[in-house]
């Protein structure tokens, strides 16, 4: 690894699902200034309360206002965007833009997702991350991008249906998928600021199995058989606006079980080891 170069860190979307989680583990590190950058108006936010206790300092901008972004992202090593879904291009543009102009070294835009081949059209969900991507590379700040997979937490929303016992495969079981919980994503990204390759570079990082071996596992865990419905159709169905068009997010999946790749991972340039979905499962009663 080599020596800290950084000292300072802002996060934008420090109060979401994994913002918060790579805010606790830069605090846990013990030696960033980290500063959680929240939209104005100000207003109570239980992780905020949480960071803050923990050292963090909380700010304030309106994300429309460059001044008032820049005055508050001044003196920042390194700026973390975690904003949420919608649109990643119109929601982080101005941050990249802010962060430049402030002296920022390194930017970490919002992907923490799947990885797809190069030059394959984006699925309309992503399209804004990949734009972003151009401005970003071409401003002359450092970046990295992150590619984690399928957060534990959010399988359900990816067709494992815990409560029901029920697994939607949109693809062939032997069809990979990666993995991980949101805190060992918070790590791998909190690290990945002292990890060489992570400058202009991709992260990879997770467990990688196919979707039987997932079934098996949650099903070993929950200590019951689960349902297992195919439904492979979905693209074309909503491609060809067929009755009844699957949601957007439907074809989204699909498209995730379809056509994401997996390069090896980095996994072991890391000082940690994650928590596999087994030991994941077992601490949070399927
Ligand atoms: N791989 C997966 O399974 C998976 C699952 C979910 C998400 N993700 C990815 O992880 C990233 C973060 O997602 P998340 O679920 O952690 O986000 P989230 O919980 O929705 O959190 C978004 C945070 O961003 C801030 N924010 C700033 N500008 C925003 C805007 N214009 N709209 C909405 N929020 C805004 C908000 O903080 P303040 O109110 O404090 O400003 C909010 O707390 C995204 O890139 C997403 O695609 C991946």
């Amino acid at each position: 690894m080599s020596d800290k170069q950084f000292h300072t860190v802002t996060i934008a979307g420090a109060t979401g699902n994994l913002g918060f989680h790579i805010a606790n583990a830069l605090l846990n590190e013990g030696s960033y200034n980290v500063t959680a950058l929240r939209r104005k108006p100000e207003n109570i936010n239980e992780k905020a309360k949480l960071l803050a206790s923990k050292g963090a300092k909380i700010v304030y901008a309106d994300f429309n206002d460059k001044n008032d972004l820049i005055n508050v992202i001044k003196g920042t090593d390194v700026f973390i965007s975690v904003v949420g879904h919608g649109d990643y291009y119109n929601n982080q543009i101005m941050l990249v833009n802010a962060s430049k102009e402030a002296g920022v070294k390194r930017f970490i835009p919002s992907e923490f997702g799947s990885e797809f081949a190069q030059g394959m059209e984006p699925h309309p969900i992503l399209a804004g991350k990949y734009k972003l991507r151009e401005v970003l590379e071409k401003s002359g700040l450092e970046y990295t991008y992150i590619f984690n997979g399928v957060f534990y937490e959010f399988l359900e929303v990816f067709g494992f249906d815990a409560k029901n016992k029920k697994a939607t495969f949109y693809t062939d079981g032997n069809a990979k998928l990666r993995i991980i919980s949101l805190a060992d994503a918070g790590r791998y990204t909190a690290e990945s600021l002292k990890i060489p390759e992570a400058r202009n570079g991709i992260i990879r990082v997770g467990f990688t199995l196919t979707l039987n071996e997932l079934l098996q596992k949650l099903e070993e865990a929950s200590g019951s058989k689960w349902e297992v419905v195919e439904d492979k159709d979905v693209q074309r169905r909503f491609k060809e606006k067929i009755d009844p068009v699957p949601p957007l997010i439907d074809d989204f999946k699909a498209f995730i079980s379809n056509n994401a790749v997996y390069h090896d991972t980095d996994n072991d340039k890391f000082s940690f080891t994650p928590l596999s979905i087994t030991e994941f499962l077992n601490s949070n009663a399927v």
